[in-house]
């Protein structure tokens, strides 16, 4: 039968993690994945519990941390540890693979460690002023033993669905390749966010798509998922609502607010979909991709400008603007030089009706309707080259900017 969940032998706060992974794991059960997003040290709200220790002892209470959660865990077992890159960096040769005070490893049996992912999140605070903003995280995984990974649980979806080895492969049930070691797409909890509606909100708490894929990956249904600095337990939840077993402590005793409820355990609806490879983004969401299309970038700029008539004339100038532009920095920058060599801007440009070309040029103050077709195009692209570049001169170049000045210089 399977073992029932319950808050009180699974969820514990007010309680030194080193302490509750020794005592208070329920008997028999051994975690196959210990996620957890350690305190950051940096001066956090986490009730009584000092956030701003002296850097050794820091190191010392993560390094007792972890110790405890090596014997706790599976014998085949997975270990990650979120956190900024720099506070990784610098307790690495204290925590992630220690060492002795003269500096050779510990004798004593440990996590191995395994692979860097990099999470990258869009943010925009707090603004900074003489360093780049903070939007990325380090999240560290480590092994014992040799624990069962399925990184295709959760794909990405393929960038070209109607290549024909892409198309065969989809026939035998694959749905894209693995992710890479960086991650993108899942958002940080914002205070606005729903995770965060409870009160008192919580410093650093981890979004359920981030937790959700790593438990995916690793884990079976029925299996134990231990997080020893649970703070609002994310760990635990989405682990229950992935028919796993969640475990978890947290020395603040506030926290025992956010303990889940026994019904958030998902005993049955899991297991049929862990058979099958899952996105974990909203792939109809994702942006409009060429390569996807089935459009190489020349045929894309030609449809852009075969349509270019059904659109107002202010439209018509910004997407002229912008094909000339996009022409101009591949060249540029030399992003792609195998087809850019094939595109031929005069040739796309050749596409737009004659009847066409003559308003447009009159639209921009040119009246050359008695030039030949070649002089038109070449009058048109040094026209918007011209704007586009004195645009992004200004130092406050900014989309606004840019279709302010197209339009005061054209209309
Ligand atoms: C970064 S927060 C974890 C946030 C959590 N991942 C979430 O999604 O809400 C770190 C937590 O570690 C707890 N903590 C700090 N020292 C601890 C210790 N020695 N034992 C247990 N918990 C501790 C803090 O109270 C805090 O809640």
């Amino acid at each position: 039968m399977a073992v029932q969940w319950s808050s009180e032998k699974y969820c514990h706060s007010g309680i030194d993690s080193a302490l509750g992974l020794k005592k208070l794991i329920p008997k028999g059960e051994k975690p196959k994945l210990i996620l957890t997003d350690p305190p950051y040290n940096l001066g956090f709200d986490y009730g009584s519990v000092n956030d701003s220790l002296d850097i050794k002892d820091y190191h010392k209470m993560l390094l007792k941390v972890f110790d405890s959660a090596y014997e706790a865990a599976d014998e085949d077992s997975h270990f990650f540890i979120i956190n900024y890159p720099e506070i990784i960096s610098r307790m690495w040769d204290d925590v992630i693979e220690p060492k002795t005070l003269t500096g050779k490893p510990r004798k004593k049996e440990y996590w191995k460690f395994h692979q860097w992912i990099t999470w990258c999140y869009p943010n925009n605070w707090p603004p900074q002023k003489n360093r780049f903003t903070r939007a990325s995280r380090a999240i560290i995984w480590m092994t014992k033993g040799k624990p069962k990974i399925e990184l295709k649980k959760i794909v990405q979806p393929y960038k070209n669905p109607w290549d024909k080895r892409v198309k065969e492969l989809m026939q035998e049930g694959k749905r894209g390749p693995a992710f890479y070691d960086w991650w993108d797409r899942i958002d940080i909890c914002k205070n606005v966010s729903e995770d965060k509606s409870k009160e008192p909100p919580y410093s650093n708490q981890m979004p359920e798509l981030l937790l959700k894929r790593i438990i995916h990956i690793t884990t079976s249904p029925g299996d134990l998922v231990a997080d020893p600095f649970a703070g609002t337990f994310s760990t635990v939840k989405s682990a229950l609502e992935l028919g796993r077993l969640g475990w978890g402590c947290d020395l603040n005793e506030e926290t025992k607010i956010y303990h889940p409820k026994s019904q958030q355990m998902d005993y049955d609806s899991v297991a049929p979909s862990d058979l099958v490879q899952k996105f974990d983004i909203d792939w109809m969401k994702e942006p409009f991709d060429i390569s996807r299309a089935g459009l190489s970038p020349d045929k894309f700029y030609k449809s852009l400008v075969a349509n270019l008539s059904i659109y107002p004339v202010k439209q018509r100038i910004l997407l002229l603007s912008e094909i000339i532009r996009l022409h101009n920095y591949s060249d540029e920058w030399n992003t792609n030089s195998i087809t850019i060599e094939k595109i031929d801007i005069i040739d796309i440009l050749r596409q737009i009706p004659h009847l066409q070309l003559d308003e447009i040029l009159l639209q921009l103050g040119h009246e050359a309707s008695e030039i030949s077709n070649d002089m038109k195009i070449n009058l048109l692209i040094d026209t918007i080259s011209n704007a586009t570049a004195k645009s992004s001169l200004d130092s406050n170049f900014d989309s606004q900017t840019v279709l302010d000045s197209v339009e005061g210089l054209y209309l």
